[in-house]
């Protein structure tokens, strides 16, 4: 079967070499890809419309199109597919609400008793409201904009002028369209970690449980990104909280998504808040995220193209995991100085060669060539995996491969 990967960074660099490894796959194509993807699969060459995608389907006879990134997902394109009769592995517009209306993932929640943080959704022409609401919480509070805002919408306020300066950012259109609604919600406590459900509209299986580094810099000291390094399967996530976030939140959430006439098809990412063995959500992604991917498809085994298809085509077959989590894995990101603010592009990259061992992936997200010689192109550059057997032998060779 040919198959055509939609995005470019390095999750879609490690969705292509677990796709690559698959005895049903004829040829790999990917768009607009990058440099490492381009080892394993053919340049498409085409741009990111509906219309250039279909085409290409139909002359390569694409039997799967896997869409990566969230923007493509929100636009619609597996709705473009569908309607042309391409299978695709990755949710309807309708359905990836569930990520890009943060106030939709929360009604959704409440309608149908899945554990969340209390909130209040506001409108900007309710400022007055959201005002009043705010002034009467307890720190810290959280505060949201409504849209994809490359996960930079999110504020923990700690004090009032936090607090109201982040709501007035977000009605001032800091995010444009994506901060025409807030969501004010309690602060969970606990400690995050993400569960990856691969879904066919009604049954779903899971993958190892990850946990991502949120800030740049070591111990925390450096602002939000969108992920640093991941490992996975994360300890915290043990067999019984697991069973708990598939039984009181994945099945209700596919159920639910039935009901309201958008069956979810594609990854669904839970961001969980554990506290006590207890999971709540923090939000959701209609998407495989980046770094964690890295992470999980280190450790995954099975035939991940043949379990994606088998979800495409509404039959998932959980045949195709051999085992979910074989040893444990660690993801280190190599970032632009500068990154999450201003960053310079064309830097070289060396010592990829030096680095790269059997039991060492480098994935990569941020990287071009120029003049044929590999440089930065990215505030992410290269995704570095390590697989050992305990996740204290995967950090260690993980830097260890850093450093060269
Ligand atoms: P989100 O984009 O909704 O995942 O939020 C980004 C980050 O903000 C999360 O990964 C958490 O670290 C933090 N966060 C979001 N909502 C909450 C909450 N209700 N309580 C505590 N932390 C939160
Ligand atoms: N690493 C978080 C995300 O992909 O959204």
């Amino acid at each position: 079967m040919n198959v055509l990967l939609i995005g470019g960074g390095g999750r879609e660099h490690a969705l292509a070499w677990k796709i690559s490894e698959s005895s049903l796959l004829t040829k790999l194509y990917c768009t607009p890809g990058n440099p490492g993807i381009f080892e394993i699969a053919e340049d498409a060459g085409i741009g990111l419309s509906g219309v250039e995608i279909v085409q290409f389907c139909r002359e390569k006879k694409i039997g799967l199109v896997v869409i990566g990134p969230d923007k493509e997902v929100a636009d619609g394109l597996a709705d473009t597919l569908c309607n042309a009769h391409i299978p695709v592995f990755g949710p309807s517009r309708k359905a990836s609400r569930l990520e890009w209306s943060k106030g939709f993932a929360k009604e959704f929640m409440e309608r149908h008793g899945i554990p969340t943080a209390r909130y209040a959704r506001f409108k900007s022409e309710q400022k007055d409201e959201a005002w009043r609401y705010l002034a009467a919480q307890d720190f810290p509070v959280v505060i949201k904009a409504d849209g994809l805002a490359a996960g930079k919408g999110v504020t923990v306020a700690t004090d009032n002028d936090t607090a109201f300066g982040a709501l007035d950012e977000i009605f001032n259109g800091k995010f444009g369209d994506a901060g025409a609604e807030v969501v004010i919600e309690d602060f969970l406590k606990g400690e995050e970690a993400s569960v990856f459900a691969i879904c066919d509209g009604k049954k779903f299986v899971t993958l190892a449980p990850a946990q991502d580094h949120k800030r740049a810099f070591d111990n925390d000291e450096g602002k939000n990104t969108g992920g640093m390094g991941s490992y996975a399967p994360a300890p915290l996530v043990t067999p019984d909280v697991l069973k708990k976030v598939e039984e009181r939140i994945i099945a209700p959430v596919l159920k639910g998504m039935v009901e309201e006439g958008a069956p979810f098809i594609g990854c669904l990412f839970v961001g969980l808040m554990i506290d006590g063995g207890e999971p709540s959500v923090v939000e959701f992604n209609a998407r495989f995220g980046d770094p964690e991917t890295q992470s999980v498809l280190t450790v995954f085994k099975g035939d991940f193209l043949r379990l994606l298809h088998s979800a495409a085509l509404k039959n998932l077959d959980a045949y195709w995991i051999q085992n979910p989590a074989e040893g444990v894995a660690c993801t280190v990101v190599l970032a632009s100085k500068g990154y999450p603010d201003n960053f310079e592009r064309g830097f070289p990259i060396t010592g990829l060669q030096n680095a790269l061992s059997e039991n060492i992936r480098i994935f990569h997200a941020g990287t071009a060539l120029q003049d044929d010689k590999l440089v930065t192109n990215g505030g992410r550059v290269l995704g570095v995996t390590a697989k050992a057997e305990t996740l204290e032998g995967a950090i260690l060779e993980a830097y260890s491969a850093v450093n060269k």
